[in-house]
């Protein structure tokens, strides 16, 4: 039997589509492994949006070459990075047989037997970036999560952001299929839904029949059974009143919303156009706490874009203060090719950059573990994702506010809600007693 393994960067979209590959694979008769030196085909699938990402896959792209001098092993590369680099990166390695871009996934079967047929051959396929992909299964296994895609592509041009430029113009998924797909993984038994899409909430806006992300959201409540929706992400200029009041009326949807800030300062959200002012996201955050009963919020925030002061990032730490994030994923601004922001005037120092995310994490961890203290001795609503890795006698899972609790269990609880009573905490994690 031959073997095939997919190695992952990036993002939950990126994972999601490493899901159906590995599906096509298994469908082509492939077993699907862990270990690159076994394999007879790896496909890594990348990401570029930031340049640690790209870093990282070059020196991946050079282990993969003794394999190959070894095995003759099929390399494809596919995702972000694969989709900006095109014909390039096979000329600067020459090993990579396959360039697959995230729209082409569909094409696999058709590309294996080309090469079967022509070994020497490269392969380039990453062409239409603006159709909607084939539509096709993941299959998650027995993980209590499964994700599904309901937009593609991305129409901001967040000045920082490469995106746009690598997955092309959004597209939306048809309302009936990601219904179809809902269902599907319910009844699989996974207990916990993800929406992916770069801008879950514009979701419709390509369609003419009224659908849209709040109506979306109310037919998947709809759906009987016992499960949790989350979403990722969403933007907070798109934010509707309508989605608030789904949300409020529907317990199945998460209470944790990953509303992405990228900065605090009103000067730098216009140079960022990101479309909303410092005051409109507090507005926005606070509206989603008073409306949405037990809401909080974690965010995506960027250091150091050009022309940012002082000032400005005092305007972030403020706003992260304010808001109190349960969880914030903090970055330094890195230039990528191509966007308006690399060749902004005003471009800050590392130093600079590195100083300013080490204050911000400092302000993000106090805010983390005073949101983690407000759940000792309350009884909240987990669910079971398996043994901790850590620490096998415990097992792990998550609130419906996406927080990681620890506690003693056993293997009949994994894939289903328990209820745990907090006795302590860490800036992270919660740990308590099943009740
Ligand atoms: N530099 C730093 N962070 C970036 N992000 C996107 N592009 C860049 C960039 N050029 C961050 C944003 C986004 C998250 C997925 O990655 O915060 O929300
Ligand atoms: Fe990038 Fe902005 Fe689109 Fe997110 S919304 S993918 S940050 S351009």
């Amino acid at each position: 039997m031959k073997r095939a393994s997919v190695v992952t960067y990036g993002c939950q979209m990126n994972v999601n589509e490493s899901a159906k590959i590995k599906k096509i694979f298994e469908d082509l008769g492939y077993e699907i492994i862990e270990d690159i030196h076994q394999s007879d085909i790896i496909f890594l699938n990348t990401c570029t949006v930031r340049e640690g990402a790209a870093t990282q896959i070059f020196g991946k792209i050079g282990e993969l070459k003794t394999i190959k001098e070894k095995r003759g092993t099929i390399i494809g590369i596919t995702g972000c990075f694969a989709q900006e680099q095109g014909n390039e990166i096979i000329k600067k390695f020459p090993i990579i047989d396959i360039v697959m871009g995230n729209q082409n996934i569909g094409c696999i079967p058709e590309i294996i037997k080309k090469l079967n047929n022509k070994r020497n051959e490269h392969i380039v396929c990453t062409e239409n970036e603006n159709i909607l992909p084939d539509h096709i299964d993941a299959d998650f296994g027995d993980e209590s999560g499964a994700c599904v895609a309901i937009t593609y592509g991305c129409n901001n041009f967040c000045t920082y952001c490469i995106v746009p430029y690598v997955r092309g113009r959004e597209r939306s998924v048809p309302m009936d299929q990601i219904l179809v797909d809902v269902r599907k993984y319910v009844n699989k038994g996974h207990k916990e839904i993800t929406l992916l899409g770069q801008n879950v909430n514009s979701y419709g806006n390509d369609f003419k029949n009224g659908d849209n992300f709040a109506k979306l959201l109310s037919e998947i409540c709809a759906i009987e059974e016992d499960f949790l929706i989350r979403f990722i992400s969403p933007h907070p200029r798109d934010f509707t009143d309508e989605v608030i009041d789904v949300m409020r009326k529907n317990e199945k949807i998460s209470r944790s919303i990953h509303l992405p800030l990228q900065s605090g300062s009103s000067k730098i959200l216009k140079l960022m156009n990101r479309g909303y002012t410092k005051e409109d996201y507090l507005f926005l955050a606070n509206k989603i706490k008073e409306k949405i009963n037990g809401a909080s919020l974690t965010t995506d925030i960027i250091v150091g874009f050009p022309q940012e002061t002082e000032e400005d990032f005092m305007d972030t730490l403020d706003i992260v203060k304010q808001v109190r994030f349960e969880n914030s994923f903090m970055f330094m601004y890195s230039k990528r090719n191509g966007t308006k922001a690399a060749i902004m005037d005003g471009q800050i120092e590392d130093s600079i950059k590195k100083e300013r995310l080490q204050r911000l994490i400092e302000v993000q961890n106090q805010c983390s573990l005073e949101n983690s203290q407000k759940y000792i001795n309350k009884i909240v609503r987990v669910l079971v994702e398996g043994e901790s890795k850590k620490n096998k006698k415990m097992f792990t899972g998550r609130t419906s506010t996406n927080k990681v609790v620890l506690f003693e269990g056993s293997k009949e609880i994994e894939g289903k809600f328990v209820n745990v009573r907090i006795g302590s905490c860490k800036t992270w994690t919660l740990y308590g007693e099943i009740v």
